[in-house]
């Protein structure tokens, strides 16, 4: 499909085609800036100006928030943000879908969204006549964050084609594993998850995903090491999922003996925010091989790229 004045909601609407040149102009903005230190000179459409992006989010969000905030001010679009859900009229029982229609009727170019699970807010993102992106919704989908993730891959392998990406935590919860599993594998890589029984995926997608009961063996396969955080606020608030932050840390934690399994040349990745010395310790963070911080770099730049594309900016190459 093309991009351009669409909603972006799902790994699985980007075509071969799509992924090529979100790519190749997330690599041009980020080594544009790396050498200029500015991406604005890049943009040849005067309408950016005009341009204004809504930030609805009705969930915490510290990198995805701030990079797509980012992308936009350095590619000169203008950003309003609604991201205090208590400062907002949720707070007087407006319900979130209401919410969307609300921003949405102000005409703005595009709007980012993110939210818990809520099958209204899904029925009405297509309605909205504006283009809609993704940020994070329920435990359903996080597709700018596979983009960021398959970036960084292909900065640190070249490519994502045959690389073994092995994915350990709260899969079951995890939107983010869920946009990585249909990203990955549509680039070719071979995915796998290491996970307790309680965070086993059961979704349609992840039948015959191949899976691994022992974590050594698991970070001897691999080439990508995409840890994953424990989605406590998703387990329910009562019953939890029976099982503890300690007996998670003893078997799954990242760090010490498991990580000596690692291939030299594999990577370490986490979409954040880290509990540190729960799914990944404090001496895993600190391993050359850990690239969480450049995922974060490029979630600026492959954000930017996206945001171009859906607004159908011109840009020039050098
Ligand atoms: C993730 C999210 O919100 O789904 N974080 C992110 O966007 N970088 C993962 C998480 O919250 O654990």
């Amino acid at each position: 499909m093309s991009l351009l004045g669409h909603s972006f909601i799902s790994s699985k609407q980007l075509s071969d085609k799509d992924l090529q040149q979100i790519f190749e102009r997330s690599r041009l903005f980020k080594t544009t800036f790396e050498s200029k230190g500015r991406i604005d000179h890049l943009i040849t459409s005067d309408e950016v100006k005009q341009k204004i992006m809504t930030l609805v989010f009705a969930e915490p969000s510290t990198r995805t928030r701030t990079s797509f905030q980012m992308a936009a001010l350095r590619m000169g679009i203008r950003i309003v943000s609604l991201d205090n859900p208590s400062a907002s009229s949720l707070q007087k029982g407006e319900t979130f879908s209401d919410t969307l229609r609300n921003v949405a009727a102000m005409k703005p170019d595009a709007m980012v969204v993110r939210y818990g699970v809520d099958k209204e807010s899904d029925d009405s993102l297509e309605h909205l006549g504006v283009p809609v992106i993704n940020a994070g919704i329920g435990t359903m989908e996080h597709p700018t964050q596979a983009l960021l993730d398959a970036f960084t891959i292909m900065e640190h392998h070249g490519e994502v084609k045959s690389k073994k990406v092995l994915i350990v935590g709260d899969v079951l919860h995890s939107r983010v594993a869920n946009s990585n599993l249909v990203l990955l594998k549509m680039m070719g890589a071979d995915v796998a998850y290491c996970a307790p029984e309680e965070f086993v995926p059961r979704q349609e997608a992840w039948k015959g995903v191949k899976s691994f009961s022992q974590l050594d063996e698991a970070v001897a396969w691999a080439d990508v090491l995409m840890v994953l955080r424990i989605q406590k606020e998703r387990h329910g608030q009562q019953q939890g999922i029976g099982l503890t932050v300690a007996q998670y840390r003893d078997k799954y934690r990242i760090g010490g003996d498991n990580l000596k399994q690692l291939s030299p040349k594999g990577i370490i990745l986490h979409p954040g925010p880290v509990n540190r010395g729960i799914e990944i310790s404090s001496y895993a963070l600190n391993d050359p091989r850990c690239r969480i911080l450049d995922q974060v770099t490029n979630g600026v730049f492959v954000r930017a790229a996206l945001i171009s594309f859906i607004l159908g900016l011109e840009v020039q190459k050098s």
